[in-house]
């Protein structure tokens, strides 16, 4: 089984487009829990474009009273995020090697370059109890590198295997997830995945055993725009009487 942390950034981003809580980020939560999503994903940023320092003390408080289901806050390892992340206390922090402007995470840790950082922080996590993935790119050398700066686990950055999906790479760059997470394994690392990962990819992804959680956030979003369309458009046109 892999848990499905669901990345709630893009309804954030929805509400704050209109400048009030609507939609609620709360009421989705909520919503998603009660059909059974075990995981939630904030990626706080600097300038709070997505979810707010307040949406993720709001989102812990409410997780509370639910310790079936891990809150995984994702993002740069800043003073400012590493005081929200030991406010709160999360089952997992998610250490992303973003700049504050950066549109989306687009590359995983270069660990070497980072090591007294990381192993800084993550000593830091550590010692709040609190569980440590770092985002890598699928290398073996960069999961080798993992143990030395102790992170309990990896986050796998699919961006370019669902880049290859259903082209001719595939099957080249699945091998290269696979061989980096039997590294990782090897190495006693638990393994997360995440970015891009979609309806059509995740089922031939997880065909790599021992893949823990996946986050999600960006197609889902979209997915459930598009499937969930027909049955609200039937709504409209029948009220206004179409
Ligand atoms: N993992 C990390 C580290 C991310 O930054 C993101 C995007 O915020 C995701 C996973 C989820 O990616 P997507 O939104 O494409 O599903």
């Amino acid at each position: 089984m892999t848990v499905l942390s669901v990345n709630v950034n893009k309804i954030a981003l929805l509400r704050n487009s209109r400048g009030r809580d609507y939609p609620k980020l709360l009421k989705f939560v909520e919503q998603l829990l009660a059909l059974g999503v075990k995981g939630i994903t904030v990626h706080p940023r600097p300038d709070e474009r997505h979810v707010t320092r307040q949406d993720v003390y709001d989102i812990s408080q409410y997780l509370r009273s639910r310790s079936d289901v891990e809150f995984n806050i994702e993002g740069y390892p800043s003073e400012d995020f590493l005081d929200l992340v030991m406010a709160v206390s999360p089952a997992q922090c998610t250490l992303v090697p973003d700049q504050p402007d950066q549109l989306t995470s687009d590359h995983g840790w270069d660990v070497s370059a980072n090591a007294s950082q990381l192993t800084d922080v993550l000593a830091r996590l550590r010692k709040a109890g609190i569980r440590s993935s770092l985002f890598l790119n699928a290398s073996i050398t960069a999961v080798e590198l993992v143990p030395g700066v102790d992170a309990d686990r990896i986050e796998l950055y699919t961006e370019d295997y669902a880049r290859s999906f259903g082209t001719a790479a595939q099957d080249k760059v699945i091998a290269q997830y696979a061989a980096a997470a039997a590294k990782a394994h090897e190495l006693g690392l638990g393994i997360n995945a995440g970015h891009d990962l979609n309806l059509e990819n995740l089922p031939e992804f997880l065909k790599i055993p021992h893949i823990a959680e996946v986050s999600i956030g960006h197609a889902l979003v979209v997915e459930s725009l598009q499937q969930g369309l027909a049955g609200v458009i039937t709504q409209y046109l029948a009220i206004t009487g179409a």
